[in-house]
Formats: structure tokens, C-alpha cells, sequence
């Protein structure tokens, strides 16, 4: 298998990536970078960059070699990929060892054998014999079309039925066995016979739709529910995942891709128009298979139950993905009314309920902190240092430095929602008592005016504005604090002022004490803001907002907030991606041009949300 590496090495210095992608890719020049759109997610500015040996994508991340490039849009295995690139560099193919050719024609005839099974499964389906399966599709909503396209088929009872048609096509006994696809007993004397029978077969393919394994469904009687091919030189349960090769097209064109737990669930989720779901082999998502996702889309998501099993399960999952993280990549994790799995709940509620259980996904992070915080923050100080050293210890899975400083920010704020000491006067709920000296003059006050008049800072009045919008929309909404309480705890409000007022509305939101508008108003005027909760909720406020005034519509609140929320971040994200792209241009290294990619993608995502309501 192997090829030396300076036989690659020559292959890619003679056909420039350029060519290559070019063929594929409109690609245009500007300046000194070639870029076009990304094949490999949908997008209308060209953010797919190519160089004389590689490509880049800074919307999604994917980048590789010629190589890589004819894999992924060819559907070719590395050697195969090789192969055609050298045919086209007029370099003929490096000699193979024996070994090697002998181990590949070894597969070859093994996937011949497990591909006549599938076949020989699929016609079982549509026998007499097979009818009771089939009907057990049909009445669990599968369509025709559903059927073929995962070509699910019948394995007929009986010990040897399997065994006596491959061997009448000459197939020899030893490679049905090192197929799977019969168990050869203990007893070596005895005779192998037929693993599958009398089960809904569901074969397991490769990337490239090569059947390579098979899950079976118990259809009736004793036994465990599923069974699946043991381990073979062709199957690698960790290494694949069901499903892929019928959905590789809708993870290219949706950017995204689902994993949930069954293979039902891919199913159904497919024939119910979600195309982009997998499933990993009947064990947990492993290392592999986990950066096979990354390699497909940047931020996969996991479904699980809504029950404490899929709970534990997802914090399990959550767990096991902090040490592969790196910028750029990440998980989000679905989780299911419980007792529902994608199948029933799409089969009973259709695809607007899982379409809404995958957009209410929860960040990577998120989960984490839910995992270790139970939900709630700790109102004393002993908890919450007891949950800061928890969290401290997971911050050590993650050998990625850019991701560990995200995830420690994000737990910081989370931990301290008014602020770390030092910061912003020292923390804790008492201490903001009596603070608020946010007199008329103080409000816009010298200090304000010092900042602004300075030509190094952009001017802060209009984000100040957009401060005040925001603080007094959220008073006036509380139902809609619940939901941007995590935008509130990010945004930087330069005036120092409205910054304790905003932290003091977030405490006393964590507070949990179930507020309306008049008793927060009470509840922080207590604490010294009265005259600054005065200024806020005045005329001078909602002339710019509509949507701030008490009378808005909770609807017409939460768009005004995206809106300004979007503002505020886009002008950050504007400058941000200046300073990365620098730094690239200066230095291409993997981190510079991860920040790029981290950069881009929350400008996709502000765009979205801004499209959301346009
Ligand atoms: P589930 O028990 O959730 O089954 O197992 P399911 O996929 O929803 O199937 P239906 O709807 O009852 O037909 C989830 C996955 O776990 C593996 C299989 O991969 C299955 O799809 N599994 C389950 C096994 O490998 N063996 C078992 O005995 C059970
Ligand atoms: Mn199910």
C-alpha cells in the first residue's frame, strides 16, 4: 500500500493545486490569491482558497492536497486517487510488494463475497419467506424507494441458506467466514454456518457505497436485538458509520451533518428529507469516527435521548471530545424528548419537531458547564470555587491552547456573571449595593467624554447607545432575558456604569426569582440604580428603539435585540478579521489561519441570524 513519499512529493510539484481544483472550481485571481467558492459548503462569497500545493477554506475549514481534493469530490480511496492524478502527470505507478497485491486481491474477492450477500438478502426480502419483514418495513413507514436506496433486505432462517448459494456461485467456505458472514464454531470440526437469520438486514457500506458489513434486526423470537458482522479485514466498526455514503451529498450541500444513535434513525431521517444523518456501528462514537465527522463538517451534531441514559450519554460523548479538539471545530449536542429517538419523533411529529430539536443544539461548552454546574449557579462562594476546580479540571483535557482559552473564558463567565474580582469592582451581589452613583451628569460623564475625544479609540457613544437599548430591552422583556441572558453575559459595555448595571441584572436574574419588569426595576433600585434605571427607561432610549419600549411585542423585542446584537459583534468581527488575515499574510501557520476560520464563521452566523429577519 504503501507509496514513497517522494513519488508524492513529485506528483504535486507537477500538477499545481491550481489545475487541479481548477478544473472543478471557477477560480479567480485577486492580488496575489486564487480563491473561488467552496465546493464543499454552500456559500456566495469565495472564501475557498488555493495555493501552488494545497487548499484552504476559511468558511469552513477543510483544507488538503491535490490529493485530499480528488478523494473528497471523487469518492475515491487514497491509492485510487493517486493513481488517476499520476495517470494525468504521465507518471506511472510505483510497483506494489506481493504481499501487497495479494492482501488487495484478498479484499477484493472479500467484497465481491459480502456485496453477493447483500444482493442474496435483498431478493430474500421480495420471497415468500421474507414477507413478514417486509411488511415490518412497511408498517414502520418506509417507502419503496427508502428500501432500495439503503438496501435493506431479509436473511431467510435456517442454518445454511446463505452458505449453499455462495457456494454454488464457487465461493470457498474460509472466505464466508473471514466475510463475517458465517460463524465458525469452537469446535473446529463442525461446520460453519449462516451468522444472519431470520433478521432485517441492513448493510453497512464504506464511503463509496462498497457494502462492507451487515447490522440485523431480530424480526421475531428470542436473541439480541441487533447483531452486526464481527470485526474483518474489510469492516472496521470504530472507522465508519452508517449511512455516510447516502448522505454525503446533503452534508456537502448543508455544511452540516447528524449523528444519532440507530440505524432507523438514519433512515427515517433520510426518507423524511434530512439526508444528512449517520450512525456510528452499535458502539459509542469513537476517536476515529469523530475526526472522520470533522473532516465532513466543522461542528457535527450529536442527537441522544432526552432521558438521563442519553443524558450520561451525551456527557460521556462530551467528555471523550475534549482532548481532539482543535480551533475551528467543534460538537453540538441534540437532545431528544425523552423516550423519543429521530425515527419515532419524526415518523409521529413529522420533520419540523426534529428540525427544531437540531436547531436547539447545545454548544460543546455549554454542555459541559451544564454537565459540571447541574444547571444552576452556586449561590455561595464555597460552590462555586468547588465547581471552578471541576471545571478547571476538564480545561485540562483540552490540549488545544486557542480552544482552552475559549472554553475558560466562557466557564469565567459563566462562574463570575458580575465580573472576576478586580474587574469591575469586586464581585459579589452585596457589593453592588450602594455603588450606583449614576448622577445626571455622571451618566454621560467626563470620563465618557475623555475616551471619546480620544483619537486612538473609536468613539463609544453610539455603543453605548446600543448598551443602554439592550439593558433596557431586556428589563422590559424579562421573558426574553431567559433567552439572551448568554449574549448579555458577553457583551463588553465599555461604560463602566451600565457595565455594573448590566451585571447587576445578571445576577439578579440567576437569582432565580421569578421577576417581572416592575419587580426587576424594584429589585435593582435597592441596590443603588435607581437614577441610572431612570435615565435607561426614558424617551431618550426608545426614540431609537421601538422595540425597548415596554409596550413592544415579545417577538419585536427579540428581533430588535438580534438586531443590535449583530451590530455590536459585526463591527468587532470587521476589525478581528482584519488583524487575522494580517497575521496570516505575515505568517500561515495553523493557528493563524484557524483564527481566520473561527472569525469567518461567526460572521456566517451573525449574517444569518440578520438574515433570519430581513
Ligand atoms: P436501539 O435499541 O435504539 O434501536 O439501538 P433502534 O435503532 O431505535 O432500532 P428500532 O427502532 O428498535 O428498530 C440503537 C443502535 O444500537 C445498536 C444498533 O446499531 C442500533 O441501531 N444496537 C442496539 C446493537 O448493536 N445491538 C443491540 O442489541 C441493540
Ligand atoms: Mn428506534
Amino acid at each position: 500500500m504503501a507509496i514513497p513519499p517522494e513519488f508524492l512529493e513529485e506528483l504535486k510539484l507537477r500538477l499545481p493545486a491550481t489545475d487541479v481544483v481548477g478544473r472543478r472550481v471557477k477560480l479567480v485571481r485577486s492580488g496575489r490569491d486564487t480563491k473561488g467558492c467552496c465546493p464543499f459548503h454552500k456559500e456566495k462569497t469565495p472564501s475557498f482558497h488555493v495555493y501552488e500545493d494545497h487548499y484552504h477554506c476559511f468558511g469552513c475549514g477543510v483544507h488538503g492536497s491535490i490529493i485530499d481534493f480528488v478523494m473528497e469530490t471523487e469518492g475515491l480511496e487514497f491509492r485510487e486517487a493517486v493513481a488517476r492524478l499520476a495517470g494525468e502527470a504521465g507518471m506511472p505507478m510505483p510497483e506494489e510488494t506481493p504481499e501487497e497485491r495479494q492482501r488487495q486481491a484478498r479484499n477484493r474477492s472479500l467484497a465481491e463475497v459480502v456485496e453477493m450477500a447483500a444482493a442474496f438478502f435483498e431478493k430474500c426480502l421480495r420471497m415468500p419467506e421474507g414477507r413478514a419483514a417486509l411488511d415490518y418495513l412497511r408498517g414502520r413507514g418506509l417507502t419503496e424507494e427508502t428500501i432500495k436506496r439503503f438496501r435493506l433486505g431479509f436473511s431467510p432462517d435456517g442454518r445454511g441458506k446463505l452458505k449453499a448459494m455462495l457456494a454454488a456461485e464457487g465461493i470457498e467456505e474460509s472466505a464466508m467466514v473471514a466475510a463475517g458472514l458465517l460463524v465458525q464454531p469452537e469446535d473446529r470440526n463442525r461446520d460453519p454456518y449462516d451468522r444472519f437469520r431470520g433478521r432485517v438486514m441492513f448493510p453497512i457500506t464504506d464511503r463509496q457505497g462498497r457494502v462492507i458489513a451487515f447490522g440485523a434486526r431480530l424480526l421475531a423470537g428470542d436473541g439480541p436485538k441487533y447483531l452486526n458482522s464481527p470485526e474483518t479485514s474489510l469492516f472496521h466498526k470504530g472507522r465508519n458509520l452508517y449511512g455516510l455514503a447516502q448522505a454525503k451529498e446533503a452534508v456537502r450541500e448543508h455544511g452540516s451533518i447528524v449523528v444519532c444513535e440507530g440505524y432507523t434513525d438514519v433512515i427515517a431521517l433520510a426518507q423524511a428529507g434530512i439526508g444528512q444523518a449517520v450512525a456510528p456501528l452499535g458502539t459509542a462514537l469513537t476517536e476515529e469516527q469523530i475526526a472522520l465527522l470533522w473532516k465532513l463538517a466543522p461542528e457535527p451534531i450529536l442527537c441522544f435521548d432526552g432521558d438521563a441514559a442519553g443524558q450520561r450519554a451525551a456527557a460521556r460523548a462530551a467528555e471523550r471530545a475534549l482532548p481532539l479538539l482543535k480551533a475551528g471545530f467543534g460538537l453540538r449536542f441534540a437532545m431528544l424528548p425523552p423516550g423519543e429517538d429521530p425515527d419515532s419523533l419524526v415518523q409521529g411529529k413529522g420533520r419540523a419537531a426534529f428540525d427544531e430539536v437540531l436547531e436547539g443544539a447545545t454548544a460543546l461548552s455549554e454542555l459541559i458547564w451544564r454537565v459540571e454546574s447541574g444547571g444552576s449557579l452556586p449561590s455561595s462562594p464555597e460552590g462555586r470555587a468547588d465547581l471552578n476546580k471541576r471545571l478547571d479540571q476538564k480545561l485540562r483535557d483540552i490540549p488545544d491552547p486557542t480552544v482552552r482559552r475559549y472554553f475558560q473564558d466562557f466557564f469565567k463567565t459563566r462562574l463570575w456573571p458580575d465580573g472576576p474580582a478586580g474587574r469591575g469592582g469586586q464581585s459579589g451581589r452585596g457589593d453592588f449595593r450602594g455603588k450606583g452613583k449614576f448622577g445626571g451628569n455622571n451618566w454621560a460623564g467626563p470620563s465618557q467624554r475623555l475616551r471619546a475625544d480620544s483619537p486612538d479609540i473609536r468613539p463609544v457613544e453610539s455603543d453605548r447607545l446600543r448598551a443602554a437599548i439592550l439593558l433596557a430591552t431586556a428589563i422590559n422583556h424579562p421573558d426574553l432575558l431567559a433567552e439572551v441572558e448568554e449574549d448579555l453575559g458577553r457583551i463588553a459595555v465599555a461604560d463602566a456604569n451600565l457595565d455594573n448595571l448590566r451585571q447587576a441584572l445578571l445576577i439578579t436574574h440567576a437569582g432565580g426569582l421569578p421577576l417581572d419588569t416592575e419587580g426587576l426595576v424594584n429589585h435593582l433600585s435597592e441596590q443603588g440604580y435607581s437614577q441610572a434605571l431612570s435615565q435607561l427607561l426614558s424617551a431618550r432610549t426608545y426614540d431609537h428603539a421601538r422595540f425597548a419600549r415596554p409596550n413592544a411585542g415579545l417577538a419585536e423585542a427579540r428581533r430588535g435585540w438580534e438586531a443590535t446584537i449583530n451590530h455590536l459583534r459585526g463591527e468587532d468581527l470587521e476589525s478581528e478579521l482584519q488583524a487575522a488575515q494580517d497575521a496570516v499574510r505575515r505568517d500561515p501557520s495553523d493557528e493563524n489561519m484557524n483564527w481566520v476560520v473561527r472569525v469567518r464563521r461567526m460572521m456566517d452566523e451573525s449574517e444569518q441570524i440578520a438574515a433570519g429577519f430581513e
